[in-house]
């Protein structure tokens, strides 16, 4: 049992009565509850011997924390805590979006629900509406101010009718939560610049190059091309400052418990604007430590559960998500183990499934993905996944080796063959992408572009290739009708419900000429989603009608809720992925999908014996109609996807 659930429990029969509730004694229930965990958390990263002190201190603080939230938040938290696993529900559909692109401001977006809600969309991951600076800031990833809303997007007013509207209409509201660095202009860098001791403590800063050099040896570069190297020299501060990122996103010095606690006090902030789901930015990189690549350090993961354990205290309605787009088995560990399982994020981008699909597509075999897969099946019952096809970020193509060895490849040429088929480097491949960070000292390279641009769409219809455009078509239902059915909370990335293809105008941008993943961050121009909408025939009136479906489709399937009730099924031919989700309290689904651009054949004897074929004839509900078998075999077409249900 983990400690949301020991809440629950333990709350259960005051929360027979939410108006009855004494949310006072709640909180010192949950607080007592967590106090073990909260201790050992923070004396191992804190020794007693120097930090006893700063215990106290949190302690002071978490009751000052709790009583900044509203009421109304406190009732959310605890419909959201009688609820228990409110988001593993097959109800939830997520789109990730920039408020700017899709319709100018937070107004703009409020206006727009009801498109949303037509796709059937249920839950938001806003990007980075909060100040930044000028020019160069990582689309919003330099934070000057975590609860200050940037004026290009409106005002807090606007963003509290907004989230009270998505309360009303029943959707959630997921926003970042920057943990791992600040910009350069944030309030503690301005001062730490100015000389305050106190401040630069808050950072890793140093006036010789010694510690910087040392630590330069085992650390990796994350974006080697347009800012190398792990320290920028700060003049009028005059020393060396760890920028793992980009030179204006300075890294927080977690060893400092000051920091731990302002950047606690930030994060209940935030989640007091009616924040979900707090989505912990680059979480990865919280703990640095000599000799390192100073990634998913154990230390990390103690800091996340302690931030975790504290949230939960104050707001046991709000939940973490891990952006820790790292090797498979490290995003695992996210959600918390041993004594911290299913204690640490409830849920976790499932970049191995989104990487994996990509590699499906350049290679039509399916093998590497399904044994990849089984080899991160088992997360707590508590946890799930965001699953998706694309992002605002780069593909990176961080699988595991032995995966490709097992398919006889070598792992340098197969990523090299990757980003060939990718980004433009053969001429027989129908993508259109773009290499990012392209690292000569290494070879490595990242992929960026919009999913229609990379699944040939745009290639296809500057060639007026109509086979093509159908072929593009079907390529992003496939991917996006795997992703609706795979265990977790899809994520559609806005644009992609319309086949957007990619954005060029950013070359034209100062401030992201050099940043290639805004070729991947497209614009709803509105005049023209009304026209394509409006047309039958657009390639945009097709995803978004064959999403909406299936979209439909999965919110009536109870089964397609995340029960950890996933099975990767070997079927015997190397181009078709095939899962089932078994029913638990309902009838199964079983997902099959063509990777391969010919009709692929696979023996029907196993859906027999799995329930799904009845006197030769299988119940498929994406095309809504039986599938009467003729022989042993049934036929998928080209990048064809079938959903069948169990009788
Ligand atoms: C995350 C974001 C990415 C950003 C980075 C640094 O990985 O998704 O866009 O550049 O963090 O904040």
């Amino acid at each position: 049992m983990n400690q949301a659930a020991l809440h629950q429990f333990l709350s259960s029969e005051e929360l027979y009565d939410l108006t009855k509730a004494d949310r006072e004694a709640l909180f010192r229930k949950r607080l007592s509850t967590n106090l073990t965990l909260i201790q050992d958390l923070f004396f191992s990263l804190y020794p007693r011997d120097n930090h006893a002190k700063a215990f106290d201190q949190l302690m002071e603080l978490l009751p000052n924390l709790f009583s900044l939230r509203s009421e109304v938040l406190k009732t959310t938290d605890l419909e959201k805590l009688i609820a228990g696993d409110w988001y593993m529900s097959e109800q939830m559909l997520g789109m990730q979006l920039y408020v700017d692109h899709f319709n100018k401001d937070l107004k703009g977006l409020q206006n727009k629900l009801p498109y949303l809600q037509d796709l059937g969309v249920n839950f938001l991951h806003l990007m980075p509406i909060t100040t930044r600076p000028e020019g160069e800031n990582d689309g919003g990833y330099a934070v000057n101010g975590y609860t200050h809303i940037d004026s290009k997007y409106g005002t807090k007013k606007d963003l509290a009718s907004l989230t009270k509207k998505m309360r009303k209409e029943g959707m959630y509201l997921m926003l970042d939560f920057v943990v791992n660095h600040t910009s350069n202009e944030y309030p503690w860098a301005i001062k730490a610049r100015k000389g305050s001791k106190k401040y630069q403590q808050y950072y890793y800063t140093y006036e010789g190059r010694e510690v910087p050099d040392e630590f330069e040896k085992s650390l990796p570069e994350v974006f080697p091309q347009t800012s190398p190297g792990n320290y920028t020299y700060d003049k009028e501060m005059g020393r060396w400052v760890m920028t793992v990122f980009n030179h204006f996103q300075w890294d927080l010095n977690y060893t400092n418990p000051e920091v731990f606690m302002a950047m606690l006090t930030n994060l209940v902030k935030l989640a007091n604007l009616g924040v979900d789901i707090v989505r912990f930015d680059a979480l990865a990189f919280l703990w640095k430590k000599l000799g390192t690549i100073s990634q998913n350090l154990p230390e990390a993961h103690q800091l996340i559960s302690l931030f975790r354990m504290c949230l939960q205290v104050i707001a046991p309605g709000v939940i973490l998500l891990a952006e820790a787009i790292v090797p498979p088995r490290e995003i695992m560990r996210y959600f918390g183990e041993g004594l911290y399982r299913g204690n640490e994020c409830e849920i976790a981008y499932n970049a191995t499934f989104m990487a994996l699909l990509w590699n499906s597509i350049a290679t039509k075999e399916t093998v590497m993905m399904r044994k990849s897969l089984e080899d991160i099946a088992d997360k707590p019952e508590s946890g799930t996944w965001i699953n998706y096809v694309r992002c605002h970020d780069d593909i990176g193509l961080g699988y595991d080796n032995r995966f490709i060895h097992e398919m006889g490849w070598s792992p340098q040429p197969h990523r090299q063959f990757l980003l060939d088929y990718y980004c433009q480097g053969l001429g027989w491949s129908p993508s259109i992408g773009q290499i990012f960070m392209h690292n000569p000292k290494t070879g490595d390279g990242r992929i960026t572009g919009s999913a229609a641009s990379l699944l040939g769409l745009e290639k296809a219809l500057k060639e007026k290739d109509t086979s093509g455009v159908t072929q593009a078509l079907d390529k992003i239902i496939l991917l996006h009708g795997l992703v609706l059915a795979y265990g977790g909370i899809p994520m559609i990335y806005a644009g992609d419900e319309l086949g957007a293809l990619n954005d060029y105008s950013y070359l034209k941008e100062s401030g992201k000429q050099n940043d290639s993943r805004w070729v991947n961050r497209p614009k709803h121009h509105w005049k023209e989603v009304e026209k394509v909408l409006g047309n039958t025939d657009s390639p945009a009136f097709k995803i978004f009608n064959r999403l909406k479906q299936l979209i439909a489709l999965r919110k009536t399937y109870p089964c397609l809720a995340d029960r950890n009730n996933l099975s990767l099924l070997a079927i015997g031919n190397p181009h078709v992925f095939a899962f089932e989700r078994n029913g638990v309290q309902c009838k199964g689904i079983l997902v099959i999908g063509n990777f391969h651009e010919t009709t692929q054949a696979i023996d029907t004897s196993f859906l027999a014996n799995l329930g799904y074929a009845q006197k030769g004839s299988l119940n498929e509900l994406i095309r809504g109609k039986k599938i009467e078998l003729s022989s042993g075999l049934l036929e998928l077409k080209p990048y064809e996807l079938l959903w069948l249900k169990q009788y």
